[in-house]
This record gives structure tokens, sequence and C-alpha cells, in this order.
């Protein structure tokens, strides 16, 4: 049994296959965090709680109390005493700060039910997920609020969230509602992140946790390119192997922030949700605020188990698209072949030259619609610019006519100032009246917390979808959100627009899956900006970033897939130089640099060398060869390049062990070196492997002596690894293992 409660001591054990979460009611009533690790087959004593540095509330009537600084919360609020960062804040009917929480009942029940309007994970195929709803009250304010935890026993994953519910008469005002909160003792945690910017997206950032804050915030009205809505803690012995983590991956789409703050006893809070910053809600009589979730897991084993716990549990627990177990098809997307400068002529040239060499899908990107020959116009005009390309049901036609599938373009939620949508209704635009409102890429943002902007425009799009047989959408977003108010939104309601926005493009991409289940939808924003579990409960993949140079993703897909799985990563072949940074690198290290995630061409195949044009049939070929392994498998970094050691290296391997598939890529070539030695994982010790070179480019020397290895044991390529020769700049291998 996952959840047991243990009535005399009133305490409550979480437990999955190798981890543990105890939560303790105290004689006061509080809800305290009693533990969180390594599973444990007993329940703890109750006096492991820290309540020493005050008068402890179960020593002192509550009003000779002083401070509550000192006791773990399962879920703090805010202007009662302690001063760590809260996770509720809530103002009562008179505008007067201040919430306590009491234990007032529970509930274990079997599986797990969603969220209101929020993406929440399910149990899926597993077995034995079970969920606690600890239920807490504050007679004063008449506020119940239910701490929702589901265990995962398999992924070693708790899922929480929060539901705030007025039971009183009068209206409360909440100013803050996280979703998870974690109070534990330091032990020099380092902090990990997922930082960076546009094109170069989440960069694996390290640090020591100091006095003070350590956060990862986003204030842009998306989870954003700067920083991932995650946030690990680690010993600071941690590596691929070793060490403690504990993980938090927030499941939403919006502003965000998760921090860690270490206070003057040494106590360390973790924390993640919605940020406060302008953000409240009013909760009237009888209303319920449920906040998203929030995906837990611990590691005793280092990063690398972190992450195959988050692999797996997204893949079986929050992505939902029926394409998620399925290869994607190969596809040719036009943005950097054409970017808006084609006809229909133009595109079925692309396909027809595409399909010659096995790809299964030509994506039409941004330009199709209303006259949109560059970024100035038209967003919001999801009409068809047929002077430009014809009619779209043609197209679509002469395309499934190939046998290929065909893919559009939108980016629902803009709107251009020079569009007759914002001639016709120019309050639908996010704007704060007598302002100038900010423009980026030249374009406003729609005000998707109205109903009556997202049935336009997803009327629109559905008409679209229906007439011209769409296969797959590319769903992007350009912009960060700025003069975040609403014409059609009353005083009060100005401070809710931010996440009721969230919900609307949730409720629209809900429609769009549900009215269209075949429907293969990509995720975008500017590249990367919302590459996030609340995205991937709708789209199976997420374009991960612009930027298409094969050496800068070495480092923006090693980052995604800290977290999330290799079948969600959006990644591309494209031409050279590359456009995002000018780099020259060879055919081959693109495509098995672009094989790690959902592989496409995005150039004109007519400019490319002949000797690079013969390849792509093999390309594609590789990829259906490999695809279920590389989605499915477990994913091991086996080296990322640093100066002294300039080269990557990682590996799928079957989760069955039977087969593998390592990637090296050198990002520069030394003179004089041996060659590198890699020590794989995830083989099966006493299993014999033989050991193919799939695809490689040149090595610089081929030394003489140079033998590759064609055979070897699971735990010899293991433990004294595996040479590979030296290669020079941007040059990779590829190598399969096969159990003989
Ligand atoms: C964004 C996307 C690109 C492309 C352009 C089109 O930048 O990330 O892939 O679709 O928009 O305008």
């Amino acid at each position: 049994m996952p959840i047991q409660y243990d009535e005399t001591r009133r305490m409550f054990r979480l437990d999955t296959d190798h981890t543990s979460y105890v939560i303790a009611i105290t004689e006061a009533g509080y809800a305290a965090h009693l533990y969180y690790g390594k599973r444990v087959s007993h329940f703890p004593d109750a006096k492991l709680l820290r309540q020493d540095e005050y008068p402890a509330p179960d020593v002192l009537p509550r009003e000779k109390l002083t401070y509550l600084n000192a006791l773990p919360f399962e879920y703090p609020t805010d202007g009662v005493g302690d001063f760590r960062p809260g996770a509720l804040g809530v103002r009562n009917a008179k505008g007067q700060p201040g919430c306590e929480l009491f234990y007032a009942s529970h509930a274990v029940t079997e599986g797990k039910e969603g969220l209101p309007g929020l993406p929440a994970s399910f149990p899926g195929e597993e077995q034995g997920v079970e969920t606690l709803s600890l239920v807490l009250a504050d007679p004063a304010l008449c506020l119940t609020v239910t701490l929702l935890y589901s265990v995962f026993p398999k992924e070693d994953v708790i899922t929480r969230s929060v539901m705030v519910r007025n039971d009183g008469k009068t209206p409360l005002v909440l100013e803050k509602v996280l979703s998870a909160s974690l109070d534990m003792d330091d032990r020099n945690y380092e902090a990990i992140s997922l930082d960076g910017n546009w094109a170069r997206e989440r960069h694996i950032c390290r640090r020591p946790v100091g006095f003070g804050q350590t956060t990862v915030r986003s204030i842009r009205g998306e989870s954003s390119h700067q920083e991932n809505p995650f946030l690990a803690l680690c010993t600071p012995d941690t590596n691929e192997e070793q060490g403690e983590v504990y993980g938090l991956l927030l499941m939403y789409s919006g502003n965000h922030i998760e921090s860690a703050e270490k206070n003057q006893f040494g106590f360390m809070r973790l924390s993640s949700g919605i940020h406060p910053d302008g953000f409240s809600w009013n909760l009237g009589p009888g209303e319920t605020f449920a906040a998203p979730e929030v995906i837990c897991t611990y590691s005793g084993e280092g990063l690398g188990r972190m992450t195959r716990n988050y692999h797996d549990f997204i893949r079986g627990h929050v992505i939902r698209s029926p394409w998620k177990k399925k290869p994607r098809p190969v596809l040719i997307n036009n943005w950097e072949a054409t970017y808006f400068d084609f006809d229909g002529e133009k595109i079925y040239a692309l396909a027809k030259e595409a399909k010659q060499f096995g790809i299964e899908m030509l994506v039409l990107d941004d330009g199709w619609f209303g006259h949109r020959n560059d970024d100035n116009s038209s967003l919001g005009d999801w009409k068809v610019n047929e002077s430009k390309i014809g009619s779209l049901a043609e197209l679509s036609q002469k395309i499934h006519g190939l046998g290929m599938k065909f893919g559009l373009w939108f980016e629902p939620e803009m709107i251009s100032v020079d569009s007759d949508l914002y001639r016709a209704h120019p309050d639908w635009a996010l704007q704060v009246e007598g302002r100038t409102p900010t423009l980026s890429r030249n374009q406003l943002v729609l005000d998707l917390s109205r109903k009556e902007v997202r049935d336009t425009v997803y009327g629109e799009i559905h008409a679209v979808l229906q007439n011209a047989g769409i296969d797959y959408i590319k769903w992007d977003m350009n912009r960060n959100l700025t003069n975040i108010g609403g014409i059609g939104t009353g005083r009060e309601g100005q401070t809710e627009l931010l996440h009721r926005y969230v919900l609307g493009v949730y409720e629209m991409q809900e429609r769009l899956i549900t009215d269209f289940p075949d429907l293969l939808l990509e995720n975008c924003s500017g590249g990367g900006a919302r590459f996030d579990a609340g995205m991937l409960y709708y789209s199976p993949q997420i374009w991960c970033s612009d930027d298409t140079d094969a050496i800068e993703r070495l480092r923006i897909q090693e980052g995604t897939a800290l977290v999330y799985p290799m079948s969600a990563m959006g990644a591309h072949v494209s031409k050279c130089p590359n456009e995002q940074i000018g780099r020259t690198t060879p055919f081959d290290t693109r495509a098995n640099v672009a094989l790690a995630g959902t592989f496409g061409y995005e150039l004109n195949l007519a400019d490319l060398p002949e000797e690079d044009r013969k390849k792509i049939p093999e390309q594609v070929e590789r990829y259906h060869r490999y695809h279920a392994l590389i989605a499915d498998g477990d994913y091991y970094r086996l080296h990322t390049w640093t100066d002294a050691e300039p080269y990557d290296c990682w590996m799928n391997a079957a989760k069955d062990g039977s087969e593998a598939l390592v990637t090296y890529v050198q990002v520069l070539g030394r003179p004089s070196t041996n060659s590198a030695k890699v020590f794989l994982r995830g083989l099966l010790p006493d299993a014999r492997y033989e050991i193919q070179e799939e695809c490689g480019t040149k090595a610089v020397q081929e030394y003489g002596s140079f033998q590759p290895l064609t055979e070897g044991w699971g735990d010899v390529l293991m433990n004294a690894g595996f040479p590979v020769p030296a290669l020079g700049d941007f040059q990779s291998r590829l190598y399969a293992l096969r159990k003989i």
C-alpha cells in the first residue's frame, strides 16, 4: 500500500518503490513535514520534528506562542509568524492578511483525479497509484485547503497540488497559492536549474545555495526561454550516478517561481507554484481555486536516476496524445528553407522533392494567411492567402496525393495591429488604457481570458483544419506578455487575468485535440520558451529551440533531456552555414544530433550538395529503426563537453538491455591525444554485445594501431570503457549495440 496512516502517531507515510515521504499531524493540529528521501520501512518518531528554536506550538498554548519559525510545515502560510516564504497568502473580507491551517480530515483513494481546467498527470496503465487528500482548515477565515498527494510507486514520483475553498459567507482574496512546499535541513545543497535565452534554452546550471533565497522564475506570462519551471536540490557529491537529488517540476505554462531558501537555522525551504507577482484571486463564497501540479521526485542515485524517473513519468503519466507511442512522420518544414518567400508551387515542389527521399510530412510554416509576407501583419486573420498559395485544400490534396502528410503553422494567441481582427476588435488585445502597448515582433497578445476571443480564434482554426485536411499543427507563441490589462475585465479581475490567460490556452488546446483526435500537435514558442510539462499534456512534442546548429543543440538538448523525454524534443537538420550562429558542421553530425529528438528537416533540399542529399533516405530509415529505442528507452549522459575534454556523448539503452545506441560528438578536435574512452551504461553485465558503427564522420587520423571494438561484454564496456578514435571539429559517431 503506497499510502499508510498510523492513527496513534497521526502520521502519513507515502511510499514509492525507493522513496518515503512522511507527514505528521502535531498535537496542536499543524500538518508538519517529517521526512522525504530514501525509502524507510518504519514510521519515524515524532521527536524528529524540529520544534526547538522557538517554544513549540505543542508545548505552549496557542495564546502564548511567539513565532512559527521552526516547525517544518507541509503547507506554510503567511502572516502568522513563519518568516520563511509562505505558500499561501490570504486576506479576509476586510483586507486583513493572515492564515493559519489546522488538520480537519483526510481521505486516501485509489487512482488520481484531474484538476479543473488544468493539465494534470494521470495513472494510465500503472496499478497502485493512490492519492492522499489532506484537508486543512482555517476556522477564522472559513477556508478549507486540500493538499493532494498522488503516489506513483514505479517512477518514484509524488505529485502535489492544492485546492483552496471559501466555505464562508464573505469574499476572500488569495494573494499567493503555491503548489508545493518542502521543508528540510540543509546539507550544503546545490541548486540545479535550466536557464538560458532565445536560441540557447535550458542549459544546465548548478550552483551552491547560500543564505537567503535562490530562485528560478518567470514573470513573462509563459514558462520562458530564460528559466524553466524546474528546480532540483542535490548534495554536493552528486554526479550522474551518486548523490541525493530532490526535483520539483511545475506542470504549468505561465508565470512561475521555484525557490530554495536557507535561513538562520540552516533550514531549507523549497517551493514551487504560480509566481505571486501580479497575481491575486478573488475567492467568493463557495468558490474553489485549483493550483497547478508539481511533480516531485527523489533520487538517491544521482542525476541519472532523477532524469529517468522524469522521463518515465512524463511518457507514462503526462503525455496523453495517441502519438506518444507512434513514430512521428519525418517532416520537412519550409521556415528556414523559404521564410515568407513562397507560393503554392514552391511548397509543392519542396514536398515532391522531399518525398523522393522518403520524407513523410510537409509543414507549411508562417506566412500562408491574411496578407502576411513579413512579420508585420495578419496575426489573427486565419484566412488562407489564396493569391499567394492558391487553395489550401487543393495544396493539401496534392501533398496527400504524394503519400505525404500535411502540417500547418498557427500563432493563435496573437494579433497584429495590421489585421482585420484588430480593426474589428481593438479591445481584444491585452492593453492598459491610456498607455502605448509594448510591441514585440510587431505584435500584440490576444486577451484569451475572454471566451468570445477564444471562440472566434478557435472557430477560424477549426474551419481551416476541417476544410484543408490538416494532419499536424505547429502552435507557436512568439512574445512575452506585457501590458496585462483587459478591456473586457472589471477592476477586480485584472489580477486574475494572467492565470485566466493560461487557462484559456489550455482550454483551446483541449478543444483542438478533442475535435481532431488524430492531429499531431507540436507546441512552440519562439523556439522553446514554453517547453514545460503543462504543454506536454496537450502535445506530445515541442519545438526545442530556434537554434538548429548541431553544436549549440548539444547543450540545449542535454539540458532539456535532464527532465523531459527525448520523444518530446523537436529537432531538425538545417542548412549550413547555420542561420543562427553561422557555423558549418557536417551533414552527418547534424543528423546524428537531430536523431535524439523528433527527427525532421528544415532546409531547401535542392540547395544541398549531392553527397548530402544521397544520405537522406538512410537517415530517415535510421530514425525509424531507432525511434522506439530513443523514445522509450533509458537515457544516459556519458560525457558533457568542457574545454578540457571537448566531446559530448550520450546513450539510449533499451529497458531490457537488448540494444543501445551511443552518440559521440567531438566538439573540437585536439592534436596529439589518445582516443577518448567512454564508459557505457544500461547494458546487461553478463551479456555479450555486437557493436556496429552506424554513422560516422571521418576521424582526423585513424592511427595505424586503432582497432575499433566490434564486440564486448556488458560489464567490460561499462567499467573498462569503449574507445572512440580521435575525431576532428564537429565530427561525430553513432554506435549501435545489439545483444548477441
Ligand atoms: C518562431 C518559431 C519558428 C518559426 C517562426 C515563424 O520563431 O520558433 O520555428 O515558426 O516563428 O514566424
